[in-house]
């Protein structure tokens, strides 16, 4: 059997089953855990007993099923024992009321009071009917989720138990397994590490009403930084002016100019290890803002002078020492070119090169097409969700923070190596 530790002992995840059809599935995700090398135990809902017999649960877990937040053959707490004892919840299946019982905090039964007691990471494998994933309740519900770092899983597109097609099926079995797996080995590997990201555009005034700046969501910022306090790390957001939640566990510096990111990311930096530069800095401004809304008919404006802005990457890799510093090249043609001369011209450790021409890697998709360019090495990725690209770049920095021995002989080496990612295509 494969060793799953955390701390020192077999992995221990704590098993949420809420009633849907797709419970039964949770005893072959059970036993995969189990092949793994994971302990697991096993909370039930009473609707969730009427589509599984809890027997089953505690032949197959060998623990005793909690069904009830008051046992008098088991611990006189078992939910705050279940949720102490747990290195991560899983949820699954996880039905629309369990997804929105733990988006509003609600405690009405053992599955979800064991749930709003549980401190470590948790997965949620949503499945239930078409209708009920698109309602827009849920759709808040599992957006809230997200925002605290719950690592949603799935659904699929397939027929349902219901009868009708569309999405709402649960994720395949070894797919869950292997999430779980992962969202334990990424528990905590990066703690103690303090890391600055930027995200966003930058606002350029030139009146009290009017900006220059570029398209930029923030969105894959805001994924690295999630990700990156989903590894334990202290994590410093500065943010330019974007429409998105704070992401859970991180603290967020609001800025609105290049001049204010500068400053803001170089006062967290002082004290980081780590600095990733995602945000979309507009490289000018003007070089005088109005101190009014200006009048058309009053002031026509044939031209605004610009004044360059400072360039953060490069001044934060200039004084970086021994600290990792990671850009962005955001490219439209000549893109790993262009990439590979900003990684010289702008001194960082590290480069994402990024084709924003293509519709599946442009501003504002939910999709990011990169590839990562070093002094030693460029590793293509497949077109992937921002969230699992972040993931990718965060597995980077972690391996930089701490190279394996190989991998710094690698480095050393100066070896190129070109190594595409094998996946789904966008
Ligand atoms: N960057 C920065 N400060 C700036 C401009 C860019 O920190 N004033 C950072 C970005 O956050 C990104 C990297 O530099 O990590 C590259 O940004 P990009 O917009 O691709 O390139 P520029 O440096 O602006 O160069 P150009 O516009 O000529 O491509």
């Amino acid at each position: 059997m494969p060793e799953m530790l955390v701390d020192g002992h077999p992995a221990r995840v704590a098993l949420f089953v809420s009633g849907g059809i797709a419970a039964y599935k949770a005893c072959e995700v059970l036993r995969g855990l189990q092949k793994q090398g994971c302990e697991v135990r096993v909370a039930m809902t009473r609707h969730a007993t009427e589509l599984v017999g809890p027997k089953t649960f505690e032949a197959l877990s060998g623990h005793h099923v909690t069904l009830d937040l008051f046992c008098d053959e088991c611990s006189p707490i078992p939910h705050i024992e279940l949720a102490e004892w747990a290195d991560l919840a899983l949820v699954c299946p996880a039905t629309a009321n369990a997804i929105a019982k733990m988006a509003h905090g609600i405690a009405d039964d053992a599955v979800s009071t064991t749930l709003l007691a549980c401190s470590c990471p948790v997965v949620v494998v949503p499945a239930m009917n078409v209708h009920m994933w698109e309602n827009l309740a849920t759709v808040a519900n599992v957006e809230t989720l997200k925002s605290r770092n719950y690592l949603v899983v799935g659904p699929e597109t397939g027929r349902l138990a219901c009868g009708e097609s569309g999405i709402g099926k649960l994720a395949p079995v070894d797919q869950i397994v292997s999430a779980t797996l992962y969202r334990l080995r990424a528990r905590g590997d990066l703690s103690g590490k303090r890391v600055v990201i930027t995200a966003g555009p930058t606002h350029e005034p030139v009146d009290p009403v009017r900006y220059l700046s570029n398209a930029s969501s923030g969105k894959m910022g805001y994924a690295i930084a999630a990700a990156a306090a989903a590894h334990g790390a202290h994590v410093t957001l500065v943010s330019g002016p974007v429409s998105l939640p704070e992401p859970a566990g991180v603290g967020v510096v609001h800025v609105t100019t290049a001049a204010q990111m500068l400053e803001a990311t170089q006062d967290a930096f002082a004290t980081a290890d780590a600095a990733i530069l995602a945000a979309a800095v507009s490289d000018y401004r003007p070089e005088q803002a109005a101190d009014h809304k200006l009048k058309k008919a009053a002031e026509p404006l044939d031209k605004i002078s610009l004044a360059e802005n400072p360039d953060i990457l490069a001044t934060l890799s200039q004084s970086r020492g021994d600290r990792v510093v990671i850009g962005f090249a955001a490219e439209t043609n000549d893109v790993l070119e262009n990439a590979r001369k900003k990684l010289a011209s702008k001194g960082c450790d590290l480069i994402v090169a990024n084709d924003v021409s293509r519709a599946d890697s442009t501003f504002g998709s939910d999709t990011n097409r990169v590839t990562l360019v070093s002094p030693h090495d460029e590793v293509e990725l497949d077109c992937l969700p921002k969230e699992e690209v972040a993931e990718a770049i965060i597995e980077r920095l972690h391996e930089m923070l701490e190279p394996s021995e190989p991998a710094a002989e690698a480095a050393e080496a100066d070896q190129t190596l070109l190594m595409p990612r094998t996946g789904a295509e966008c």
